[in-house]
């Protein structure tokens, strides 16, 4: 699965021209992308900034010498590159399996093209098999839970709301210090209609439906590289 990643991800580096400012993703295909990043940069001596979209890529690009910058000082992006934990055929994206999707979306909403990196496997018919993220505030977390059951079942999904925990028993906590609900939904045959319900609700910070933000998903499949590109 690696080599698809790799493959994916070297695709997308081809996207990158020096004195871009780019947006770096979370999560291990990111990764590659940010390891091939750093080598092309010192083999090229491309110059550019970039915006990570969280402590373990601002740590990883920091050890790879990729000079960084933030949205307050270059509040709008060249390109951002990011994997995905699920896409459908129009790009609709569920994100936030590394819990990063808040600064995801953030980074991904300041890019001029945010180009998805993933292997065939990311790629389903119907978004939902994959647990649905929801970064929560710990403040009234019962109620906002509740609150989150009934829009998600005024739309017409239905599952369990787990919160997040670690190997060791103790919650997974974001960058931002919040905490994480899984939803649990098996099927979401309406993604856009679900973000926007979510959208309204109290207490929760940010869900991981991305609608209509990826420009292209890069696709590594065992016959070579796929791009799909949003209608
Ligand atoms: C992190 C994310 C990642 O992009 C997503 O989880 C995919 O990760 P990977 O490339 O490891 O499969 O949304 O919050």
């Amino acid at each position: 699965m690696d080599e698809l990643k790799k493959a994916a991800a070297a695709e997308a580096l081809t996207l990158v021209e020096s004195g871009m400012r780019l947006g770096l993703g979370t999560g291990s295909t990111a990764k590659i992308f940010v390891d091939l990043l750093a080598e092309r940069m010192k083999r090229e001596g491309l110059k550019l900034i970039a915006v990570p979209t969280s402590e373990a890529t601002r740590l990883q690009a920091e050890s790879l010498g990729i000079p960084l910058t933030t949205l307050d000082e270059t509040p709008e992006l060249d390109l951002a590159i990011d994997g995905a934990d699920e896409l459908d055929a129009q790009l609709n994206l569920i994100k936030g399996g590394g819990a990063a999707h808040l600064r995801e979306k953030i980074v991904e909403l300041a890019a001029k093209r945010f180009v998805v990196i993933a292997d065939e496997t990311k790629e389903v018919a119907v978004l939902g098999k994959f647990p649905l993220p929801l970064e929560v505030v710990p403040f009234g977390l019962e109620a906002t839970r509740q609150h989150l059951t009934r829009v998600i079942e005024k739309v017409g999904c239905a599952g369990e709301l787990r919160f997040r925990m670690k190997a060791d028993g103790t919650l997974v906590k974001t960058d931002g210090g919040n905490l994480i609900l899984d939803a649990h939904l098996g099927s979401i045959p309406d993604p856009a209609r679900l973000a926007d319900a979510l959208d309204h609700v109290t207490g929760l910070v940010e869900h991981g439906l991305f609608i209509g933000m990826a420009e292209r998903a890069i696709l590594a499949t065992h016959q070579g590289v796929r791009v799909i590109k949003r209608a």
